[in-house]
């Protein structure tokens, strides 16, 4: 069997992936064991009327943002400042503390921030905490080869008053803090009611959805789904990874591994270092525009996207039949992150496969790239926190 072959998965297979995916939701919902965490948010969808200045935090897997974003009402926003930086890898391993992060993260604040105003915060983090309320979560586990120490058990916004008052920006106020899925979910409903689910594809994968019952929104944590047919360089990837056994969906679909699934799966002496091949180069590849490699890896490149494209579609497949959706209305997925974005093939994959996948019943489905998801859902979760919204405008 050609590598290539060995990233091709049947729709028979991926309509299984979506059965399987919806029956985890299910079982997750009811508190029986399942891949998924079934996160609480604590968070209803946007109304669309939130209004005023806040500020922004969005602590991604790549970057630091700090934005102070103005909601105007009628789903309009303004990005008022805004400051970015990669996070230093040195911050990123077992051997850095959370102060060190966490004071990263609060310098960052601070040139955004003007000292004598106060400012609410909404905290996107994006990895899984287990909140208890809307302003309160421990992280359960690290993920995207995250190792930092004393993060994991511990209060994610404490840990960030501690830095910004040891920085003396105490007039910085974290008040909601909330998951990058959670974050595009509300960006997205703030301009389109529709909206039902929220997910990134970017350096990692998850994806969370609004929940009628509980009129919140929940956090998935998708990428841990594991019902998959996994060949052998999944495992070996896998075995090699900060957490071998768990992320397994993320590692199959999300930008911090599909660069070194294909090193693994090409093996060339070139790149011999793990993770030597990121994603830009991959995209690359898959352009013709790197003469290094020739037309069977560039074909195996495109089959590594397009399996990842096509097993996001089905878990979205998953999620829109756990809902059980009225015929005949419309409903919006939104999606955020540098993959979706940027790579090719990608986003078109989605659509192709979930409408394979759905048949006839996916014209009502509107599938949109929301790019500001962690910040402006940042400042809207810190509205609906302040409560500032007209209550006549709803
Ligand atoms: C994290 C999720 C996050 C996703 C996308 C995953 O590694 O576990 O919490 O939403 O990455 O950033």
């Amino acid at each position: 069997m050609k590598v290539r072959e060995k990233f091709i998965i049947a729709d028979t297979q991926y309509q299984q992936i979506a059965v399987d995916f919806a029956a985890q939701m299910a079982f997750g919902i009811q508190g029986l064991p399942s891949c998924f965490k079934m996160l609480p948010s604590y968070l209803p969808r946007a109304c669309g009327q939130e209004r005023g200045q806040y500020l922004s935090l969005d602590f991604g897997g790549t970057n630091v943002r700090a934005v102070l974003v103005e909601l105007a009402g009628c789903g309009r926003v303004n990005i008022v400042r805004s400051a970015a930086r990669p996070i230093p890898v040195q911050l990123t391993g077992s051997a850095a503390q959370a102060e060190q992060l966490f004071d990263f993260i609060a310098e960052l604040i601070a040139e955004v921030a003007q000292a004598e105003q106060a400012y609410a915060l909404g905290h996107t983090f994006s990895f899984p905490v287990r909140q208890t309320d809307i302003n309160s979560g421990v992280l359960v586990e690290w993920a995207k080869e995250f190792a930092t120490a004393g993060v994991v058990g511990s209060d994610i916004n404490s840990l960030l008053r501690k830095a910004l008052a040891a920085r003396g920006l105490v007039s910085v106020q974290p008040q909601v803090l909330l998951n990058d899925t959670v974050a595009t979910l509300l960006a997205a409903s703030y301009t389109d009611k529709n909206t039902i689910i929220g997910s990134i594809c970017g350096t990692g994968h998850n994806t969370a959805f609004f929940d009628p019952t509980s009129n919140m929104i929940i956090n998935l944590e998708a990428g841990n789904f594991d019902l998959l047919p996994v060949n052998e360089y999944d495992l070996l990837l896998d075995a090699v990874s900060n957490n071998p056994g768990r992320q397994k969906l993320e590692k199959m679909t999300a930008g911090r591994y599909l660069g070194e699934l294909f090193r693994l799966a090409v093996q060339r002496e070139d790149f011999a270092q793990p993770f030597a091949l990121d994603t830009q180069l991959l995209a690359e590849i898959i352009c013709g525009q790197d003469a290094r490699f020739d037309q069977v890896e560039q074909e195996l490149a495109v089959a590594i996207v397009q399996r990842a494209a096509s097993l996001v579609a089905a878990s979205y497949a998953g999620v829109l039949s756990y809902l059980n959706l009225e015929p005949g209305r419309h409903y919006s997925i939104a999606i955020d992150g540098s993959l979706y974005e940027k790579m090719p093939l990608y986003a078109a994959g989605i659509r192709a496969t979930l409408d394979r996948l759905m048949a006839e019943q996916t014209e009502h489905i509107r599938i949109f790239a929301e790019s500001r998801g962690s910040s402006v859902g940042g400042a809207v979760a810190a509205a609906l926190a302040s409560k500032s919204f007209c209550e006549e405008d709803i």
